[in-house]
């Protein structure tokens, strides 16, 4: 087993990303799908993401078991099983030969196969991952100072009509609420739903601070991986954690928020809308559960450091 590391000589055409697509390991430049693609033409896919920290994924089996999950919820089956796509990822990220790094998975329906009618049925399904440099949906810069967080003015598209579950690039509802936060001089959104209960953003999951009691909703979101670490580390701040409804006001007046997701980790709110919090800069408790997260990331069980032997090309 081969951890990745920097003495290593690297291929210098991957070190902005590499990529697994029709079945071959390639630059990310190189990495394409067909115009005609149901994925791009209807966005019927389903994706995950994992971080690599120090060379290790970071809770790669739960990582893998959502992908899994969202494949299946949405009738996708490439043809690599799942250890095969685990292979991949290890492939990819080996090759960038970064230790720091961004690494998808994606499900894709293909397109029908030519003179059979164009049904979902009649698709062949592929398999695409990549690794990139690493990737925070808000900069260092503004996770210091505290993100300003922009409640949308649009619900968010409704569980029933799209689970959100499975995790996906249905993506429209959140670009809007992220064009809103552009045009008010925002950093990012979040979306509540049809009856004012907060959801969740562009990418991540979203956390309230009440007193000791750490809250995040229990519907119309993607299960997240972040969220779940939150949840589970939040006794060793002595804190509760708590999963279900938020309503809008709630969320205003929390004493802390906080964001939480694979591409930048817990990350600190210090402005809602029109209201400051703690003098305009991340809460204490937001502050401590961000060096949390960090610093579990040498946990042993959460950790599989990334192979360059997974697969012999
Ligand atoms: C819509 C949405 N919610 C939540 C999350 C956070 O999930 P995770 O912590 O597993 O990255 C993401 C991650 O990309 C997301 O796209």
């Amino acid at each position: 087993m081969n951890d990745v590391s920097p003495q290593r000589t690297v291929d210098p055409r991957f070190a902005q990303g590499a990529a697994y697509s029709q079945g071959r390991f390639v630059p990310m430049a190189e990495a394409t799908i067909s115009v005609l693609d149901f994925g791009f033409t209807r966005a019927d896919s389903c994706y995950d993401v994992v971080h690599v920290k120090d060379g290790a994924f970071f809770r790669l089996p739960d990582h893998l078991a959502r992908f899994a999950a969202s494949m299946q919820k949405r009738r996708l089956a490439p043809p690599e099983d799942l250890a095969g796509m685990e292979a991949i990822l290890h492939r990819v990220t080996w090759l960038t030969g970064l230790s720091d790094v961004y690494v998808a998975m994606v499900a894709i329906r293909g397109r029908p196969k030519p003179g059979l009618p164009r049904l979902i049925a009649n698709c062949d399904n592929h398999f695409v991952a990549y690794a990139l440099p690493w990737i925070d949906v808000l900069s260092p810069e503004i996770q210091a100072r505290g993100g300003h967080l922009w409640i949308a003015s649009i619900p968010r598209i409704p569980d029933a009509s799209l689970d959100p579950t499975a995790k996906n690039y249905n993506w429209m509802d959140l670009n809007r609420g992220l064009m809103e936060a552009q045009d008010a001089g925002f950093d990012t959104t979040v979306l509540c739903d049809a009856e004012g209960l907060v959801t969740e953003g562009p990418g991540f999951n979203v956390f309230v601070v009440k007193g000791s009691t750490v809250s995040t909703s229990g519907h119309g979101v993607l299960q997240g991986i972040t969220r779940k670490t939150v949840l589970e580390l939040a006794p060793e701040l002595g804190l509760t954690p708590r999963v279900g409804d938020i309503t809008r006001a709630e969320l205003e007046d929390a004493d802390e928020v906080f964001l939480a997701t694979t591409a930048g980790g817990v990350m600190p709110i210090s402005r809602i809308n029109t209201r400051i919090t703690n003098n305009d800069s991340p809460g204490p408790i937001s502050r401590r559960m961000k060096e949390l997260y960090w610093a579990a990331h040498t946990r042993i069980q959460w950790r599989t450091p990334v192979r360059g032997d997974s697969i012999q090309e």
